[in-house]
């Protein structure tokens, strides 16, 4: 049985016609950039979220970039995040003329540890940076406490959370600004780039909005040094299509998670991933971990079962940020975690048939 890591295919068979009709209106109109269904779709996405305000963006690097900005981030100015991120959440915080400082992870959520946040803040400290990882919210009210004690803000990267809960509450909807990314594979991906931010509040709102499109009030008129990072509306009206169908995909992840955790729960030598309480995940990811991970990936694609790795390099030691001179031993949860973590297939077309095949390889494979 072949068991892909992720079927895109399988999800856009029954949309396609939609989508297709809503192109060709936008080829007929010709309004590529912005328009009807980019604010729809942020109204849209914002109601979802249980946000005031979503700015739909070109990337979710654009949009914690811009959220980053938006905060007055300057250059000297050091951001509290993790080192077991995709890189995208460390290139916005430089790109916004700050400077990264890691703090370890949580080794049952893989997410920020709120108790080692404290002796990572300086007097140059200005805000944290959250990683909402694989789908599962971090821990944000002792990070939010800690935050209003030293007077930080937060801006959480929720590229991988869309509609993800934390104590009742939708992912988007605190007082912190949220970035989302749309790239192709999330739980809601565009047919190309796209991101957004949410925020209640409507003067960040209209910032970002001025930051997207070259600092501009009205045409021409450039109130702002910006950027080119508008949302276009091929994508705005392919997301749309998809955001009525997100909860029940995500309620398809979770039964899958429900059905990798009650068939592997009793093998020897892999460890499951946890729930933490108050969370409501959207699996973007089903990650386990387990001893000789390469070889066990190896076996699984020799049975035909993709699988991935996020991350297998924390970012500290990668060749891109030798210059921070922090070697192994740094932060050794997530160094850990990297060694062992394997990202099993995960997506809403999966079939029980397929999660059951790969949980009897893995025990199989694990058992050798
Ligand atoms: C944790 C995290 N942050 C930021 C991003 C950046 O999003 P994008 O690829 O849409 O620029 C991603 C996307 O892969 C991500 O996984």
């Amino acid at each position: 049985m072949n068991v892909p890591f992720l079927d895109l295919k399988a999800q856009h068979r029954p949309l396609k016609e939609e989508i297709l009709a809503l192109w060709s209106g936008i080829l007929d109109s010709a309004g590529f950039v912005g328009g009807e269904h980019v604010t729809a779709f942020e109204q849209e996405f914002a109601a979802a979220c249980g946000a005031k305000h979503a700015v739909a963006l070109a990337s979710g690097t654009d949009a914690l970039r811009f959220a980053l900005i938006a905060h007055g981030l300057k250059p000297g100015d050091e951001v509290i995040t993790v080192p077991n991120t995709f890189i995208a959440t460390v290139e916005a915080i430089s790109q916004a003329g700050g400077t990264s400082v890691f703090v370890d992870i949580d080794p049952a959520t893989y997410n920020l540890d709120p108790a080692k946040i404290e002796a990572a803040i300086t007097s140059r400290t200005k805000g944290i940076v959250p990683v909402h990882l694989y789908g599962q919210p971090a821990d944000l009210d002792p990070i939010e406490a800690i935050a209003r004690k030293h007077g930080l803000w937060v801006v959480e990267d929720a590229a991988q959370a869309q509609l993800a809960e934390y104590r009742g509450q939708k992912i988007g909807s605190r007082s912190n600004l949220a970035e989302f990314s749309f790239y192709p594979g999330k739980n809601l991906g565009a047919c190309g780039e796209a991101g957004a931010v949410t925020t209640q509040d409507a003067d960040i709102a209209a910032r970002i909005r001025m930051l997207r499109d070259h600092g501009q009030s009205k045409k021409y008129h450039h109130e702002i040094e910006g950027y080119n990072g508008r949302c276009d509306a091929l994508q705005a009206a392919a997301l749309r299509v998809k955001l009525r169908h997100l909860s029940e995909w995500n309620k398809l992840r979770r039964a899958h998670a429900q059905r990798y955790i009650e068939r592997l729960s009793g093998a020897t030598g892999i460890a499951l991933p946890a729930t933490a309480p108050h969370c409501l995940p959207i699996w973007h990811l089903f990650v386990i971990q387990v001893d000789n991970r390469d070889a066990v990936q190896k076996a699984l694609k020799e049975r035909g079962i993709d699988s991935g790795l996020h991350y297998p390099v924390p970012l500290h030691l990668q060749n891109a940020y030798r210059s921070m001179g922090l070697g192994p031993g740094a932060f050794p949860v997530a160094e850990k975690c990297a060694s062992r973590l394997l990202s099993l297939p995960m997506f809403p077309e999966l079939t029980g048939g397929q999660i059951d095949y790969v949980c009897a390889s893995l025990a199989e494979i694990v058992r050798q």
